[in-house]
């Protein structure tokens, strides 16, 4: 009432001494009116909670996840790369897969070893369903007859009967040499040979059989599948059945949707700071951000080059360089060094960024978007790893080829001032869920 009575009172006020002339600008409309108006066309959403997974079911997943007898050389897990503990992630720019030694910012390459050339993402919120998965998007469901991953899984045969893609993927690390299978010959770490990495890379089918092989000659794994799979007799169970698994369990311990930004989206105008405001005002207004970080998930749906700096060892016929999209897709220019646009609520707890970890923190992005092109020329490799800094390619010709191509919306500076770039790394905090801290 109080409040009513006082805007009333304020509106007779202007009324009677209102003597502005109609030129003047009418008054500027409030932060949380800006912000509601700039956010309106772009399709953002509160996302709300998921609906629960059998308990039997995470209980197996939560295990495998952990399980290093997953690798070819028994020394790694999913959990090595995507450690619940630190949000899912492993805080490398670059990861260390099968022969590495010691964990998180302190694991060192195994001897002849070289890094997984794409930074981990973080495993919060994964249970959301992209329409795309991995930096590049190879995992999806394009050109699928029914529903269900078919194309992009470069020939792997993915079961008729896996119809989501966070099950799909599931079935792909075991695959992968540098990540988790090993190399022909290798021993695992308690001396034995490695089976799994004996087979052919065209093999996927019998990887998956003699992985399971592993998991079922193990008492407690034949008891927790049958509890998560009740009636299904172990002789029926394929690794698809293990990638279920581990998918409910992804689901049911990453989704953290309750942001401050969540809660403002469900009209708590107090849920965000003013300068948490202003910066959401810049990335859905001023600043074409939203235009790339589009829709439910800010982000996910898109593919852009934005000039990122190039590091690593690079990805199949681009290596040393890793033309992201435009390996899969190379017979369009567009594509070349971009990469999926990723989705962005939690991302302050998800360091280093880039799908090259290039950059250690949010206010190091929100620089590099204030100039891409002289951020990519001027990049100051020093902000990586020693271990990963003679890997970076800062040679003219790579500049250049990114330079040629960056997104239309970046090619000009954004000029983005410090107390703008300030502004802006506080709305990125806005979208943290308590809870995955
Ligand atoms: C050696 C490190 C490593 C291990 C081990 C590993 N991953 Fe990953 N994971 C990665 C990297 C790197 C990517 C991104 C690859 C790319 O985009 O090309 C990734 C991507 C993913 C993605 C897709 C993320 C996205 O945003 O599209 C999921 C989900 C995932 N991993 C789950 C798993 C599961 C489940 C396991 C175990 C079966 C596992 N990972 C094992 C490094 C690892
Ligand atoms: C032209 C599309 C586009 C625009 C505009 C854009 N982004 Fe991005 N953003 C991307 C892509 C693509 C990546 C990943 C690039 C890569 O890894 O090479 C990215 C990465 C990021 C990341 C790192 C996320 C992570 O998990 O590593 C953040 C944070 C981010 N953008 C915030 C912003 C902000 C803030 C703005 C506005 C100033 C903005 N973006 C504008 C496409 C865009």
């Amino acid at each position: 009432m109080r409040l009513i009575g006082m805007v009333l009172l304020a509106a007779l006020v202007a009324g009677c001494y209102d003597e502005r002339s109609p030129s003047d600008p009418a008054p500027e409309p409030s932060l949380d009116a800006q912000l509601r108006a700039s956010i309106g066309p772009w399709g953002v959403v509160p996302i709300g909670p998921m609906r629960a997974e059998p308990q039997a079911l995470v209980n197996l997943g939560a295990a495998l996840f952990s399980e290093t007898a997953l690798s070819g050389n028994r020394d790694v897990a999913c959990a090595t790369c995507h450690d619940p503990l630190a949000h899912g992630t492993d805080a490398l720019s670059l990861p260390i897969g099968t022969g590495g030694v010691g964990s998180g910012l302190g694991r060192t390459l195994g001897a002849g070893r070289r890094f997984v050339p794409r930074n981990a993402p973080s495993m919060l919120n994964q249970g959301l369903t992209f329409l795309y998965m991995f930096w590049d998007g190879r995992l999806n469901e394009e050109g699928a007859p029914g529903p269900g991953p078919r194309r992009g899984t470069a020939g792997v045969p993915i079961p008729a009967s896996v119809t989501n893609l966070l099950v799909a993927q599931a079935m792909l690390p075991v695959l992968n040499r540098d990540e988790m299978r090993g190399r022909a010959g290798d021993r695992d770490v308690f001396g034995a040979p490695n089976e799994l990495a004996a087979f052919d890379d065209s093999a996927a089918t019998a990887i998956w059989s003699a992985t399971m092989r592993r998991l079922l000659a193990v008492q407690a794994y034949v008891a927790k599948f049958d509890a998560a799979f009740p009636g299904v007799p172990a002789s029926s169970l394929g690794f698809e059945h293990a990638a279920t698994a581990i998918a409910a369990f992804e689901r049911q311990s990453f989704t953290r949707t309750n942001s401050p930004f969540d809660r403002y989206l469900a009209h708590d105008d107090r849920a965000l700071t003013d300068q948490q405001k202003r910066g959401g005002i810049l990335f859905f207004g001023k600043l074409p951000c939203a235009s790339c970080h589009s829709g439910p998930m800010m982000g996910g749906v898109q593919f852009a080059n934005i000039g990122v700096p190039q590091l690593g060892p690079g990805v199949g016929k681009g290596a040393p360089l890793d033309f992201g999209r435009g390996e899969e897709i190379p017979e369009n220019p567009f594509y070349r060094f971009a990469f999926r646009v990723p989705p962005l609520r939690n991302v302050e707890l998800t360091a280093p960024y880039m799908h090259d970890g290039a950059y250690p923190t949010l206010e190091a992005v929100v620089r590099h978007y204030s100039n891409a092109d002289s951020a990519l020329r001027n990049y100051d490799v020093t902000q990586v790893h020693p271990s990963l800094r003679t890997s970076y390619h800062g040679d003219a010709p790579t500049i250049n080829a990114i330079r040629a191509n960056i997104d239309p919306r970046l090619q000009r500076p954004l000029n983005i001032s410090p107390s703008e770039q300030q502004d802006l790394v506080a709305f990125l905090k806005s979208l943290t869920d308590p809870s995955a801290r």
